[in-house]
């Protein structure tokens, strides 16, 4: 049976968010508190996340109850992000949440974070129709998962190198401006012309789902590196409109041929990027082309947040035992034991 009202914990990187969701489904209260220590360094500095974590998971639980008007003592189990994720910022969410299980006398449940991000629209109301292809894409993933119920998955593709966010952040950074650069870029890109450029599409025609970003970012280095800051106004919305079009390309030619490929009946994308205003427009397109939905979660549950992570912390519950003091937290996604061999 699924617990009636779970409270979920998420540390993954830096974001210090807690929510309560109940039957599985209706988030009550959801609260992330984003870390603003990390803009100065251009990036995630692992070890000050860590510390903020360890600062604001106290407040953020308190305003997380209140917002939902309930008490620990009506929360009927606890779910936490496992991983994958920073080793350090997992550690301290893992270690505070099984000290609150044992305070409170509830059960405990680890909760893989790619998995959250793939039924995140469940919190909207939407339940995809199976299969579908669960696309997870972030600052630190980059996935392409054949979804064939809860806890079926196959993992299709992914990133040769960087995450789509990480490369959306490097060439943020490369045109100065700032951290995180997704929603910087996307704003410019739309006042852009993307083909005053003529940039790579990398492994467009490598017969797998897999892709690669490394090269684009590096063709973007080798045209930046040909001007001298501040850049023209009209040059960095042409390139960033470029730019993100390589991205949306390179993710939409495999995301698509996969859903056609496993005869999908939805594409259901998660994380950061899936915000990206022409990946949105080019995926949805895409998909009706196919004669499948294309599901985009609300912004805020697209991003990290601990909802999602409560929602499949309930859902796992209702199948198996919690892991209670058992439980570890992992680095990476092959460590989780998530998907299926590739293939
Ligand atoms: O899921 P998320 O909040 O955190 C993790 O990385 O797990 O995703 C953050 C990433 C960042 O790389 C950010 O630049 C990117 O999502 N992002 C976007 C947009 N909004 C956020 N990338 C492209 N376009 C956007 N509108
Ligand atoms: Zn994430």
């Amino acid at each position: 049976m699924i617990p009636r009202l779970v409270l979920g914990i998420e540390t993954s990187c830096d974001d210090t968010a807690v929510a309560l969701v109940r039957d599985g489904r209706e988030a009550l209260g959801s609260v992330i508190a984003a870390q603003t220590v990390h803009s100065e360094f251009g990036g995630v500095v692992p070890e000050l996340a860590s510390r903020a974590h360890l600062d604001l998971l106290g407040p953020t639980l308190d305003r997380a109850l209140a917002e939902a008007r309930v008490r620990l003592e009506d929360v009927d189990a606890l779910a936490v992000t496992r991983g994958p994720g920073l080793l350090g910022s997992l550690v301290v969410g893992v270690a505070y949440a099984k000290a609150l299980a044992l305070a409170a006398g509830k059960p405990l449940v680890g909760v893989n974070h790619v998995e959250a991000h793939l039924w995140a629209s469940v919190l909207d109301g939407i339940d995809p129709p199976l299969p579908f292809v669960g696309v997870a894409l972030s600052g630190g993933h980059t996935e392409f998962v054949l979804v064939r119920g809860f806890g079926d998955y196959a993992l299709r593709g992914a990133t040769r190198d960087d995450a789509a966010g990480e490369a959306f952040d490097k060439v943020g950074k490369l045109l100065g401006l700032g951290f995180p650069g997704g929603p910087a870029v996307d704003r410019l890109a739309a006042r852009g012309e993307a083909r005053a450029f003529d940039l790579p599409r990398a492994m467009a025609d490598s017969g797998d789902y897999d892709v690669s970003f490394s090269g684009l970012k590096t063709a973007v280095r080798r045209l930046v590196g040909e001007r001298t800051p501040p850049f023209d106004e009209a040059w960095l919305a042409d390139l960033c409109a470029a730019f993100q079009a390589a991205v949306v390309d390179t993710l939409c030619n495999k995301i698509l041929r996969l859903a056609a490929d496993a005869g999908a009946r939805a594409v259901v994308v998660g994380g950061g990027v899936a915000c990206n205003r022409g990946l949105r427009a080019a995926l949805a397109a895409g998909c009706e082309r196919l004669g499948i939905p294309a599901v985009f979660p609300a912004a805020r549950w697209c991003t990290d947040n601990a909802a999602m992570i409560a929602l499949v912390g309930a859902w796992t519950l209702a199948r198996g035992p919690a892991d209670g003091a058992a439980l570890e937290p992992v680095a990476s996604l092959e460590e989780t034991g998530f998907a299926a061999p590739r293939g």
